[in-house]
């Protein structure tokens, strides 16, 4: 009788986890930084629709990590750079892990054996931090990050689930570079100015098989520098070839170069053979000159075949072993609400737009047979109102401050230099300003006046390439899922029997 329920107890947890053991290492960014989300569950959805087995978080919001619960994906979750300091002190790190880590999925109901069996089979990462040694944090971070990695990873390892769930520090490809006089990624070394404490970071996270974790964009490679060739950005080996004179290995595009750059690094400080995880990489459809679908279904149909290839260091070996190779994209969804202090493109990184529908056609698993992602399903628009600029108002001279009004408080990026609605006039730059600010306000009607300026029309005024949007309707998401429930309680009951 044991037995027989022991197998079967096996069989659900099999089930639960066949997907993770089919070598599909992409997952992607979720981000929140939204007016309007979609609901999580939605969300959720889509990924399992697109078969994405991993996401990545930048927190451990529980609304999240609920619509997650019991959804077979693999997740990533973060403490914020703004948390660092507060995990430096072991009493908050342990009460994170209880907090976000042990009770994640199970939400105490299920005993924490079982909760660590299942962990072996969809094993999860933690990110401490987000690129805290970003030069331009001015060495924020500095001191607190390498305390708050090794608390948290004690407090995982202390929770028995250290050995599934590993702390990693998502760094940007700025902590490591090579010399002036040796360009080439052979020569690849950390930051001076940081290299002892990568060198310590290395090898604690090595010491806990925990990944090294960058985020590569060869888009920012671009970005702002009119010298960089342009095809090197790509991956369909049109640019001239750069050669490594330490190794003589042609590199044609700068993904490889960097990554290359990396493992040069960690061989320096003797760990070469160091598991490296992508955390983010991608490129924006707007908001910049490069940015735009066009490029970016070039590079995305670039980077999944290469992705799926096992050519020069990137082994596409992902489960349980001890090589891995996962990457994120960044990211599943378009963000009108992030800082655009990097650029205009940070809005527009979705592979999806912020209504879920997908922009240009891809092929996850690296085969050329492209198609449209599947949309989000069943998704609430407010209705087919849009505020527009009134040809007809008497006084202008309030003009620009109603713009910019209007632009403080939402999301004008396309209407820069080389992005989708540059080519509007005066008129459609200021209904375009309008109608974003009324479909961040819902649609209120007081959200539509402008001393006059703008009125509410039911004509769609999208203009070629710029579409001025419907905002999604928003509603207070549910905490747990029908289904959710359904699975936990099955799974419980099977516990209590065993048990
Ligand atoms: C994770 O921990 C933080 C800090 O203790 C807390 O604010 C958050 O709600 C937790 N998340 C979950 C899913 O419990
Ligand atoms: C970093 O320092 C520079 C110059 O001192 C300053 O302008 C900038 O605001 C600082 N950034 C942060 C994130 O503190
Ligand atoms: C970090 O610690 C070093 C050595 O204790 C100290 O000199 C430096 O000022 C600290 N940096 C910051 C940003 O706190
Ligand atoms: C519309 O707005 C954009 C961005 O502010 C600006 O570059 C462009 O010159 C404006 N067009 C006209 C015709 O005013
Ligand atoms: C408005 O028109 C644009 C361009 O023709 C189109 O892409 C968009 O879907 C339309 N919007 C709605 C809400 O119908």
């Amino acid at each position: 009788m044991g037995s027989r329920l022991w197998f079967l107890l096996l069989g659900v947890l099999l089930l639960w986890c066949s997907s993770c053991s089919i070598v599909n290492c992409l997952g992607v960014n979720w981000g929140t930084m939204a007016t309007h989300m979609l609901p999580p569950k939605t969300v959720v959805q889509m990924l399992k629709d697109n078969g994405f087995q991993k996401v990545k978080l930048f927190d451990a919001d529980s609304t999240t990590m609920n619509a997650l619960a019991g959804s077979n994906i693999e997740v990533m979750v973060a403490i914020p750079n703004d948390q660092l300091q507060a995990m430096t002190d072991y009493g908050n790190a342990q009460e994170w892990v209880k907090r976000n880590i042990s009770r994640f999925n199970f939400n105490g109901g299920v005993n924490i054996k079982l909760f660590t069996l299942l962990s072996i089979f969809c094993n999860r990462y933690v990110a401490v931090g987000n690129e805290p040694f970003l030069k331009t944090y001015n060495n924020s971070f500095i001191n607190i990050t390498f305390p708050a990695l090794q608390n948290i990873q004690n407090a995982l390892n202390e929770a028995d689930v250290g050995d599934t769930i590993k702390a990693t520090v998502p760094l940007n490809a700025d902590v490591y570079f090579s010399p002036d006089d040796q360009p080439y990624p052979s020569a690849g070394r950390f930051r001076p100015d940081i290299n002892d404490l990568m060198t310590q970071i290395v090898q604690f996270m090595n010491k806990n098989k925990a990944p090294f974790t960058v985020n590569i964009y060869p888009f920012l490679s671009l970005y702002g520098n009119d010298n960089f060739p342009f095809d090197y950005a790509f991956f369909d080996g049109a640019a001239q070839p750069v050669v490594d004179k330490g190794t003589g290995i042609q590199y044609t595009n700068v993904f490889d170069a960097n990554f290359d750059t990396l493992v040069s690094a960690l061989k320096a400080v003797g760990l070469g053979d160091m598991t490296i995880m992508v955390g983010e990489v991608g490129w924006p459809t707007d908001g910049d000159k490069n940015g735009n679908v066009g490029n970016a279904y070039r590079f995305y149909n670039g980077l999944m075949p290469r992705l799926a290839s096992n050519r020069g260091n990137i082994k596409r070996v992902c489960f349980l072993l001890h090589i891995v190779f996962d990457a994120f994209v960044c990211l599943l969804l378009d963000e009108d609400a992030k800082s655009i202090a990097p650029g205009s493109f940070e809005r527009h990184w979705g592979i999806v737009r912020y209504d879920g529908q997908p922009k240009f056609a891809l092929d996850l698993s690296g085969q050329g047979q492209n198609k449209l992602l599947v949309g989000a399903r069943g998704v609430d628009y407010l209705p087919q109102k849009w505020c527009a600029f009134n040809p007809n108002a008497k006084d202008l001279s309030k003009l620009a401050d109603n713009i910019n009004y209007a632009c403080t408080f939402s999301d004008c990026t396309t209407l820069g230099y080389g992005s989708s609605c540059n080519g509007l006039d005066a008129n459609g730059n200021a209904s375009y300003a309008f109608n974003m600010y009324y479909q961040v306000q819902n649609q209120d009607d007081l959200a539509c006046n402008f001393e006059g300026l703008a009125s509410v029309t039911t004509q769609n005024i999208s203009q070629g390439n710029c579409n001025f949007m419907i905002q999604i309707a928003t509603s207070s998401a549910g905490i747990l899922g029908p289904s959710v429930v359904v699975v936990l309680l099955v799974l419980g009951f099977v516990t209590l029997l065993v048990v």
